[in-house]
């Protein structure tokens, strides 16, 4: 194969941008042969786009079948992304999947099996695995350099959304359509992060406050604690609810400490103080009572600008030529049910009021999201409006 053609399922706001990069030809040796949604007004706007040279469907399956695409890159609500995986693994596609992969462990799980099975390429758009001062961070904690983690703390509030982002699709910010709100759907990202850099905690305590700022019937604002067995803890704060907020990440080690700062808009201020003895070592030889040990503070400054969304074009020219040349994958796609699982388990945590122990118990999980599902109130009329896509993030 020298070409793989891509067909981009579910063409909202997330996947217009796919199909639109794709279409323009950004990604090399790829190219966009269809596109699928529900939706006539999305595939109106995908025809007078892209004409009659991009195939449109209404249904998945019908493009999945259709012999037009090598891979799917499925951009549709969190629960459908297991299924389309499942279905185009089966019939010998690669898949590309939108975060998260999936809203339950269990759900997710079969996915990597039916991917396993398959033997095609299975990546995830974890988008911010491809951001240098993350990266730099992960490279710091994997080498040995810092030493042995024990606290990262994250405050991640600058996720703010509207009510009218909310009433965009009836799908948005619902038990039966979401499955769950701002730890399902924007803080994906985070949490892949913070288990990529630092592992998945052994046991999490959360507090989920429903809807506090929003006509919503799940969480627009979270506070975590977690552990690890090693006494190494956690805290991540997040919300939609306020405006300029913050993304601040620290992590401290037995041999130093770094924090990222989002200064402005994807600017970050990366700093590193790099211990010149191990925290262990110099408390147990330092005599002199007051005092800790010295660092030096530097900073780290990419050779490359990050523009947000070069990092989704990344991702998927390296899902392309892992199908083309077996390049490693930056976001494996069996990688995604560590973030899911975190996420079932700050719910779990919530909805009983304790801790909750990783992995939390996939069946019981899944019964308890299906008690929710039933008890949802919200029947949703979307107000669709034109979104602002450039600011989403
Ligand atoms: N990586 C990122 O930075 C990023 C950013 C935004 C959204 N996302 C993810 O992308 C996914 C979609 O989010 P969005 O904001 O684009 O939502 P959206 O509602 O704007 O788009 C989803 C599209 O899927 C269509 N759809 C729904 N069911 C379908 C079906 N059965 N078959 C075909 N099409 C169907 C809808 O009509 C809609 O056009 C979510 O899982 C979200 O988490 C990722």
């Amino acid at each position: 194969m020298e070409q793989v053609r891509i067909g981009v399922i579910g063409i909202g706001v997330m996947g217009s941008r796919h199909a639109e990069y794709l279409f323009g030809g950004e990604v090399a040796n790829a190219v966009l042969t269809a596109v699928c949604d529900i939706r006539q007004s999305r595939l109106d706007w995908a025809k007078e786009k892209f004409g009659d040279r991009v195939a449109r469907f209404e249904k998945a399956e019908e493009l999945m079948d259709s012999g037009l695409v090598d891979a799917v890159l499925v951009a549709v609500p969190h629960y459908l992304h297991p299924d389309y995986a499942i279905y185009a693994f089966a019939r010998g596609l690669h898949v590309l999947c939108e975060k998260p992969a999936g809203v339950y462990a269990k759900q997710v799980q079969e996915m990597n099996d039916a991917a396993k099975r398959s033997g095609k390429v299975f990546a995830l758009m974890y988008n911010q695995r491809t951001n240098p001062y993350f990266r730099r961070l992960r490279e710091l904690v994997q080498s040995g350099e810092l030493g042995e983690l024990r606290r990262m703390t994250w405050v991640v509030t600058n996720w703010y959304r509207s009510q009218s982002y909310y009433d965009s699709s009836d799908w948005r910010a619902t038990w039966n359509g979401e499955g769950g709100g701002i730890m399902i759907n924007q803080c994906p990202h985070n949490l892949d992060m913070w288990q990529w850099v630092c592992g998945v905690p052994s046991r999490i305590r959360a507090f989920c406050q429903t809807g506090r700022y929003h006509t919503i019937e799940v969480e627009d604002s979270v506070t975590v604690y977690a552990e690890y067995e090693n006494g190494m803890t956690a805290q991540f704060i997040s919300t939609t609810g306020e405006p300029h907020g913050t993304n601040r990440l620290e992590v401290t080690a037995d041999k130093g400490k770094v924090v990222i700062e989002e200064v402005a808009d994807n600017e970050f201020k990366f700093t590193h103080w790099k211990f010149e003895q191990s925290e262990r070592e110099f408390n147990a030889t330092y005599t002199a009572g007051f005092g800790e040990p010295k660092a030096a503070a530097t900073e780290f400054i990419p050779e490359e600008t990050f523009p947000y969304f070069e990092g989704h074009r990344k991702i998927t020219r390296n899902f392309v030529n892992a199908i083309l040349n077996g390049e490693a994958l930056i976001a494996p796609g069996e990688e995604g049910i560590h973030a899911v699982r975190m996420i079932n388990a700050i719910y779990w945590s919530g909805w009983t009021e304790d801790w909750a122990r990783l992995p939390v118990d996939e069946d019981r999980y899944l019964a308890k999201l299906e008690e929710k599902k039933r008890s949802s109130t919200v029947k949703k009329v979307a107000r669709v409006i034109d979104m602002d896509v450039t600011t989403s993030k």
